[in-house]
């Protein structure tokens, strides 16, 4: 029960022309290449759904990398693949991503598959995907360009907001879609439908996330971790069981919770300010999930991660750092100077200092922290290493400690300008070399 219907004046208003104009080029040329080619996927779902997505996938019903390498050459891109998979990526002058798979029958040697007899190359393809909402396809060749080709009721579950899996294996195929499954329900406040629970419950019974690498199981989480909404999706996947499936230390409690929920704020104003450097938002909810669990016991979850020797080192130094600092920080009485405030935080990594913050009930340290992102850290002194230099100094560690004197006083106003912040160096060699 294939369903058609021509979308082409949805995409005119929806798109931008750059992008409608890449889809012509890359139709025409499928017309040139004597094939069918489609853009599918989240792109297709997204323009449905009325958000940007501009992450183009094409399926061509033919040698991909050859389709890929003809388009790049016409459209002036560089053009990556995979000769393994038959995908590749055309990348275009301004950036621009084009991701070009080829749907091969071959390919497609799935337990669950309909008798392939039946199929065509762009259908088998689409079955094989994750959800039916990501499994809809636009053909884009010049005669039917606009055509949507949906095979397995994807318009419906878009309308009813359901996230669905095109066959009863999918879960087994695959376990990370279970993640898929509840980051894409909170990102469009859809559900997960009935049958579609049944086998995520199923799949979690039978225990395949214990067969899950711990990179594909940090790729998912991470993904999760950098949608504007975190918290519903830690939620759900606690009460689907899927946090303890990854590890049982992992389960969530109301500390627990009611510190993501204050992560979520602390991050979405954080991001509001646009400051440099960027951060790993991502590091920051996995702080959160991990709140609680002892040194000791830490070691089982980066094992159960594959965190590689610098991925533990980072984390150990980023609680190690929070633990410190939020100890010295949260029990301050009275007044704290800006240069204290900076010498308490400057030693934690910006995701620790994020961590506190939201960690805090206190509006006084909020402040203080609020006002080391946005300005303390920020202030740069005038003198350098060059002057000290001139000063006869010989190079070494005590340039950065001098440098940081400097920055202390000029952050409590003691000095101001560089004449004054090279006086100051001055009375400081002196006193520390006597000369
Ligand atoms: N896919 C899948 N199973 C996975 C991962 C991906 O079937 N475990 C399929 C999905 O059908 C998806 C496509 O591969 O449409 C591309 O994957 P991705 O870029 O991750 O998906 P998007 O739907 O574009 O998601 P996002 O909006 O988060 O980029």
């Amino acid at each position: 029960n294939k369903q058609e219907r021509n979308i082409r004046n949805i995409m005119r208003n929806r798109l931008p022309n750059k992008i409608l104009n890449i889809l012509e080029t890359a139709g025409q040329m499928a017309e040139e290449f004597g094939t069918e080619a489609y853009v599918v996927g989240g792109f297709v779902r997204d323009l449905l759904l009325t958000r940007n997505n501009l992450d183009m996938d094409l399926v061509v019903e033919a040698d991909g990398i050859a389709f890929a390498k003809k388009l790049a050459k016409k459209m002036s891109g560089r053009v990556k693949y995979h000769r393994k998979f038959k995908t590749a990526v055309v990348i275009l002058p301004d950036g621009q991503r084009i991701d070009v798979a080829t749907a091969r029958l071959e390919y497609y040697e799935y337990p669950a598959a309909l008798p392939t007899v039946e199929l065509s190359s762009i259908k088998m393809d689409l079955y094989r995907r994750d959800f039916t909402v990501n499994a809809l396809a636009v053909h884009i060749n010049p005669s039917s360009f606009g055509t949507l080709v949906d095979f397995f009721g994807s318009q419906r579950d878009l309308k009813d907001k359901t996230i669905r899996v095109l066959h009863a294996l999918s879960f087994v195929e695959d376990p990370t879609r279970i993640m898929r499954a509840i980051r894409f329900e909170q990102r469009f406040n859809f559900k997960i439908g009935g049958q579609t629970l049944s086998l995520v419950k199923n799949a979690l019974k039978l225990n395949l996330f214990s067969k899950l690498s711990g990179y594909r199981i940090v790729h998912e989480l991470k993904l999760i971790f950098t949608e504007a909404e975190v918290l519903g999706s830690i939620k759900r996947m606690n009460e689907l069981g899927v946090l303890e499936a990854i590890h049982p230390l992992l389960a969530l409690n109301t500390s627990r919770e009611q510190v993501i929920a204050e992560l979520e704020r602390v991050v979405s104003w954080y991001n509001l300010l646009y400051l440099e450097p960027e951060i790993s938002i991502w590091k920051i909810y996995f702080l959160g999930i991990c709140m609680g669990i002892s040194k000791p016991k830490i070691e089982q979850i980066y094992n159960r991660f594959s965190f590689s020797q610098t991925e533990k080192r980072e984390f150990v130094h980023l609680r190690e750092t929070i633990f410190w600092a939020a100890g010295n920080i949260m029990n301050i009485r009275g007044e704290l100077r800006p240069s204290e405030i900076y010498k308490i935080l400057s030693p934690v990594p910006l995701e620790g200092v994020l961590f506190i913050m939201a960690r805090t009930t206190r509006d006084i340290v909020k402040k203080y922290i609020s006002q080391y992102l946005t300005n303390l850290r920020l202030q740069t002194v005038d003198i350098t290493g060059d002057d000290l230099k001139a000063l006869g100094l010989i190079p070494g560690p005590q340039y950065t400690k001098l440098l940081y004197e400097t920055k202390l006083a000029c952050l409590d106003s003691i000095v101001k300008g560089k004449d004054e912040q090279f006086n100051f160096v001055k009375k400081r060699i002196k006193n520390l070399y006597n000369f």
